[in-house]
C-alpha cells in the first residue's frame, strides 16, 4: 500500500512537470511565432526596424494576422501623432520664438489635427471592416492614411528656410519625421493586408 502510494507520488510529480514543461515550450513556441510574424510583415514597409521596434510589444495581440498588424500601426501611430501634437501646442507658446516660428508651428497643429482626425476615422473602420463592407472602407482607410502623410509632410515644409531657429526646425522635423515613419508603415502594412485579401 505504501509502496504503492510512493509509487503514485512519484508518478504524479514527474507527470506534471512534464505538463508544465510542455506547457511553457507551446507558450514559449507561440510567442516566438508571434514576434517572427511582426518582424517578416515588418520587411513589406520601407522603415522595416522602427516598424519592428514600436510593434513587437504587441505581438501576443497582434498573433498572426495581417489585419491586426495594420490596425495596431494605425493605434501605435495614432498614439505618436496625439503626443507629437500635444508637444506643438506647448512649443508655439513658447515666448523665445519668431513671428515666422509662431505661424509655422501652429499651421503645423493644424496639419496634424488633420492627420488624427484621418487616423481616428481609418482606426474606426478598420475595427469594423467585414466582407460586405471591405472593398468601400479599405479605399477609405487607404485613401485616409495616405492623406495623413500629406499632411505631415505639409508640416515639415513650412519649417524649412534658413530664417527659421536652427534647433527648433531640427527638433520640430526630427519628431515629424517619425510620425510620417509610422504612417508610411501603416500605410504599407495597410496595402500589404488588402493585398492578400484580395
Ligand atoms: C487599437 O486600439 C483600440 C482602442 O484603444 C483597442 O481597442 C484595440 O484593441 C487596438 N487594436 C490593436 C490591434 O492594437
Amino acid at each position: 500500500m505504501v509502496v504503492s502510494f510512493r509509487f503514485n507520488h512519484q508518478f504524479l510529480t514527474s507527470f506534471l512537470i512534464t505538463i508544465t514543461i510542455a506547457t511553457l515550450k507551446s507558450v514559449h513556441t507561440t510567442t516566438t511565432t508571434n514576434t517572427e510574424f511582426v518582424k517578416s510583415s515588418c520587411t513589406f514597409t520601407t522603415y522595416p526596424r522602427l516598424c519592428f521596434a514600436s510593434l513587437s510589444t504587441q505581438a501576443t495581440l497582434i498573433q498572426t494576422s495581417p489585419k491586426l498588424m495594420a490596425h495596431a500601426a494605425l493605434n501605435i501611430t495614432l498614439a505618436s501623432a496625439k503626443s507629437t501634437s500635444a508637444m506643438m501646442v506647448r512649443l508655439s507658446s513658447n515666448v523665445q520664438l519668431k513671428p515666422r516660428e509662431v505661424s509655422a508651428m501652429r499651421d503645423c497643429v493644424e496639419e496634424l489635427g488633420d492627420t488624427l482626425e484621418e487616423l481616428r476615422k481609418s482606426i474606426g473602420e478598420m475595427g469594423q471592416l467585414s466582407g460586405s463592407n471591405y472593398e468601400v472602407y479599405i479605399n477609405d482607410i487607404q485613401t485616409w492614411v495616405s492623406a495623413a502623410l500629406t499632411d505631415e509632410n505639409t508640416c515639415t515644409d513650412g519649417f524649412e528656410g534658413d530664417d527659421m531657429n536652427g534647433k527648433v526646425k531640427v527638433f520640430v522635423r526630427g519628431r515629424i519625421l517619425v510620425v510620417a515613419q509610422l504612417t508610411s508603415n501603416a500605410l504599407a502594412l495597410i496595402n500589404h493586408f488588402a493585398s492578400i485579401h484580395g
